[in-house]
């Protein structure tokens, strides 16, 4: 291994989402982004950039785009084009230019619940109403509902479906077969697809991630995908992300969205963190991954020797474990409150994601062993408490 993921780096006291807005004594892990360092060549090319010392407005660098197509066509094995590529500050930013532009006040917009819960946001904002295919819980995993799905895409006020592939909180990779039956019946009923795979970097070993614009010629003229190195490589806060999009029609209706909102100009440290990322960190991601999937691994041997009141659904992908608290009979909000004062650990409530996410929590493994270990230690002592007390 050339990077140490073991290592423990002090977040507090930098303005850390995660961790200066937790108190001192709660360990967190429920916001998605990892306690490990970034990749050696990302924290140098900033450096570089920092020394400069001017940091006026920026455009995008050819090499910028050779990364992004270059990452594609190395790392998910499809061929984009440049003219494909719309770079912005964040996936939810394009979300929400995208639903601007696609649809308008009174529109409605399909989810599939229990789902990230600021999808929400980029459909109510914009005055659209929120239609859910809720995913189906079988116990070890999730499924589609196709005849639900399909219903809801006949509804003429349909316009876009919000997909997320891979899904965040249930973990899973999308098969091409369900990618497929998705996009069909929303061609047939000209839903527009934007897909967002912001996760898709992180999938574990025996799982496939597919990209729905490559499995067609139609897929791509009619759906987009947002990406971003953010997940992949922690860097949410350097806000930089892309949305491809092959058909130009749709893409100038995107970029004059947003431009409207002025959510275009990109980030001067984001853009050498992208060309870094994705030029010379793939060795990172390498090991990232091994290291992630032992951390699932252990979290899930632990729960199912220690704690069998929780359930934990299958991780393909994400960095976020899925757990069904169903047994305990406690509603999601109560018991994370409940694990926050009891046990001192942070993590995510499932009501976040759906009213069918009432029953779960999430949280997130991206962190150094030792730090696991006591989260989980922390989870176990407070669902012990929890248990003797009620
Ligand atoms: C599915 C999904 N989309 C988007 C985001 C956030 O993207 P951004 O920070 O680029 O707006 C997250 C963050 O957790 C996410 O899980």
């Amino acid at each position: 291994m050339k990077y140490n993921f073991d290592k423990i780096i002090d977040r507090r006291n930098t303005n850390s989402y995660k961790w200066d807005t937790t108190p001192k004594d709660v360990l967190p892990m429920w916001v998605a982004d990892m306690d490990f360092k970034v990749a050696t060549p990302i924290v140098d090319s900033i450096l570089l950039r920092t020394l400069h010392g001017v940091f006026g407005y920026s455009s995008i660098p050819e090499k910028y785009y050779d990364a992004e197509i270059n990452w594609w066509k190395n790392r998910h094995c499809f061929k984009i084009e440049k003219e494909w590529i719309e770079p912005t500050v964040g996936v939810i930013p394009s979300l929400s230019a995208i639903v601007q532009a696609f649809c308008k006040a009174g529109d409605k917009v399909l989810i599939q619940t229990p789902v990230y819960n600021y999808f929400n946001s980029s459909i109510k904002n914009n005055g659209c109403e929120i239609v859910s295919n809720e995913l189906v819980y079988e116990g070890e995993s999730y499924s589609i509902n196709f005849s639900d799905f399909e219903e809801k895409v006949k509804d003429e006020k349909v316009k876009l479906f919000i997909l997320c592939n891979p899904h965040n909180p249930v973990g899973r990779v999308w098969s091409k077969e369900e990618l497929k039956k998705m996009g069909d019946l929303c061609i047939k009923n000209n839903v527009i697809i934007v897909s967002d795979d912001i996760h898709r970097d992180i999938v574990y070993s025996d799982f496939v991630y597919t990209p729905i614009i490559s499995i067609s010629k139609e897929f791509l003229e009619n759906f987009i995908v947002c990406t971003a190195p953010s997940k992949t490589f922690n860097l949410a806060g350097l806000k930089t992300s892309n949305i491809i999009v092959a058909n130009q029609e749709f893409k100038k209706k995107i970029n004059r969205s947003l431009n409207i909102n002025e959510a275009i100009e990109p980030n001067v440290f984001g853009i050498e963190a992208l060309i870094s990322a994705y030029t010379f960190a793939d060795d990172w991601l390498d090991e990232l991954l091994v290291y992630l999937e032992k951390n699932r691994d252990f979290f899930i041997e632990y729960i199912k020797k220690n704690i069998p009141e929780l359930n934990v659904i299958k991780l393909e992908a994400t960095y976020l474990l899925w757990i069904d608290c169903s047994k305990l009979n406690i509603k999601s909000e109560v018991l994370a409150q409940k694990i926050k004062k009891l046990g001192r650990l942070r993590i995510a409530s499932g009501i976040t994601y759906g009213k069918n996410g009432e029953n779960f929590i999430r949280i997130n493994i991206a962190c150094p062993m030792k730090t696991l270990q006591e989260g989980v230690k922390r989870l176990h002592s407070a669902i012990d408490l929890i248990k003797a007390n009620h």
